[in-house]
């Protein structure tokens, strides 16, 4: 038989890719990706109090919930076997720099010291940014540039170190900065090395887009901007993908120890350059809120089966080039894969 792919004895009848598919342990064998969900990542919103356990309209199922709910919450997911969480905090009071956030007692301080006290084992990483903690709900500091307020890039590099070391004494595994200001790797690993924290992973958002999907999630964590967009720091979905290798190429000479690209769905293609140009650095992507909630929407209408379309959506996500998934059905699938 030649090898060549359009050689005449390569076709059908000699040819049927059916014969993959027949057998149900044949269709198995030849998977090529999985969902496990030891590779996936639950992100939890904690905000002040105790016994608050307060739904997200949004995301059926999810909760923003106080420390002390949180210890019982994380011996579920560890018991699930799944690969850790992902915090964001929602403060009791906002300002101009977001205190909360680089304060030793601080939401997601106390979140993560709780949360570490009462189950060791399950690998907590926080979200390093200042949206959620700001009173005008944008990622830093503010500067006025030709009477239009911007985020200052280089003062906010300064904050986003104070609540980096802030996460990594309360315990925090691994920190994840989602801000998008440039230089900002570089700044928390030498913050994070000057603290005695020079084992602590960075995961960083490297390539994180001005995105419509996290609009469920500004109200999950209550941090949508209270004027403008985020259009000077996040990128434009419309850029060149080679825009995200250079994101990802300088977070990684940063110091970058696993990197995120996000949302995920709509940018396959990007993952997929990733993976192919960097196969050694491990990469997640953010299977974001909107991605979440419009399956949900689709699925309570009966308009789709939300267990096939979650799984296709992962499949899809890993089968691009992800390792690592961050994503709000994370224990629904270990649950999935239980039954
Ligand atoms: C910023 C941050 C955002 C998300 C994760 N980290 C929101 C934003 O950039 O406005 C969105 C996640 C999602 O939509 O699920 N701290």
């Amino acid at each position: 038989m030649p090898l060549e792919p359009t050689g005449r004895h390569v076709g059908f009848p000699t040819t049927r890719l059916r014969r993959l598919r027949y057998h149900p342990g044949v269709r198995r064998l030849v998977r090529a990706v999985d969902v496990a969900p030891g590779n996936l990542i639950l992100p939890l919103f904690v905000r002040p109090g105790r016994g608050v356990r307060r739904p997200i309209a949004a995301m059926p199922g999810h909760d923003q919930v106080s420390p002390d709910l949180l210890a019982e919450e994380g011996r579920r997911i560890a018991e699930l076997g799944i690969g850790g969480v992902i915090l964001f905090g929602i403060p009791d009071t906002k300002d101009a720099h977001g205190s909360d956030a680089t304060s030793r007692t601080g939401i997601i301080a106390q979140a993560v010291a709780q949360l570490k006290a009462a189950v060791p084992d399950l690998l907590v990483i926080t979200d390093v940014c200042f949206c959620e903690y700001t009173d005008h709900g944008h990622c830093g500091a503010l500067v006025e540039r030709n009477g239009q307020f911007d985020v200052d890039n280089d003062a906010t590099l300064e904050m986003l170190v104070r609540q980096a070391v802030v996460h990594a004494r309360a315990g925090a595994d691994i920190v994840a900065p989602s801000g998008m200001m440039d230089g900002m790797v570089g700044a928390i690993r030498g913050g994070l090395d000057a603290a005695g924290f020079s084992h602590l992973p960075i995961m960083s958002y490297a390539a994180k887009y001005a995105s419509g999907f996290y609009g469920p999630f500004r109200e999950a964590a209550e941090s949508a901007p209270r004027f403008g967009n985020r259009r000077t720091y996040q990128m434009d979905p419309a850029a060149a993908a080679g825009q995200a290798i250079r994101e990802v190429e300088l977070d990684i000479a940063e110091g970058a120890d696993l990197v995120i690209v996000k949302p995920a769905l709509a940018y396959l293609d990007v993952i997929g350059a990733v993976a192919a140009r960097y196969p050694g650095v491990p990469l997640a992507a953010y299977n974001v809120s909107g991605e979440f909630s419009m399956i949900k929407a689709a699925a309570e209408r009966g308009w789709l089966d939300e267990q096939t379309v979650a799984l296709e959506s992962l499949v899809a996500i890993r089968r691009a080039g992800a390792q690592i998934i961050i994503t709000y059905w994370a224990k629904d699938v270990a649950r999935w894969q239980q039954a």
